[in-house]
């Protein structure tokens, strides 16, 4: 199995790049790429130009990948603007590369409401890329500065969850 994991975050220290590493330890894939989303802002113009290389890269991992994970930070009660950026991109490459891969969402952030908001509006967007959406369980990780330690999540309750939603994903990929 080859996963992808995608980060909303681009701070070295991420939490929710820690958090899809933590993922990919309990799936324990074949194969795991962490995807680059340092791409342009989405310019019209820029698109007309040609495709940007990071972004074709984006597009190849996606179509590439057997699972997803895609963690995303809560940035004023939505999904981060590093994360939306990335998906208004792919979606400008036809044929829709996330159509029919199955995917699960995380988030991980600094309020006791662990990303929740973040990760209805991310499901929201994710409609029209027709990904196969894991529904559960959700793993959301609040206040996240106690629940890692040294890049590696620690907090029990929320590695016992994340185990059960790679466990699922993987059910999910069949
Ligand atoms: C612009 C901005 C807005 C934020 N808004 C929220 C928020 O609405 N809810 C929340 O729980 N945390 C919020 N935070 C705190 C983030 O959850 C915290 O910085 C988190 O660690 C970011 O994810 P990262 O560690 O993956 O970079 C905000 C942080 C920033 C920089």
């Amino acid at each position: 199995m080859r996963l992808l994991g995608i980060s909303g975050s681009l701070r070295e220290g991420s939490f929710n790049t820690q958090l899809v590493k933590a993922a990919a330890e309990a799936l324990a894939p074949d194969a795991f790429t962490l995807a680059d989303l340092r791409l342009p802002l989405y310019d019209g113009d820029l698109e007309a130009q040609g495709m940007p290389e990071g972004v074709t890269r984006l597009v190849d991992e996606i179509r590439a990948a057997d699972a997803i994970v895609i963690s995303t930070p809560e940035y004023n009660a939505g999904l981060s603007g590093v994360l939306k950026n990335a998906l208004d991109w792919i979606s400008r490459v036809p044929p829709m590369a996330f159509a029919g891969k199955p995917t699960a969402i995380l988030s991980a952030a600094a309020g006791r409401a662990g990303g929740a908001r973040a990760q209805m509006t991310l499901r929201h967007c994710l409609v029209a890329f027709r990904p196969v959406l894991l529904q559960g369980p959700e793993v959301m990780i609040p206040n996240a500065q106690g629940a890692f330690e040294g890049g590696a999540l620690v907090d029990p309750m929320a590695r016992k969850l994340l185990g059960e939603q790679m466990a699922a994903l993987r059910a999910l990929v069949g």
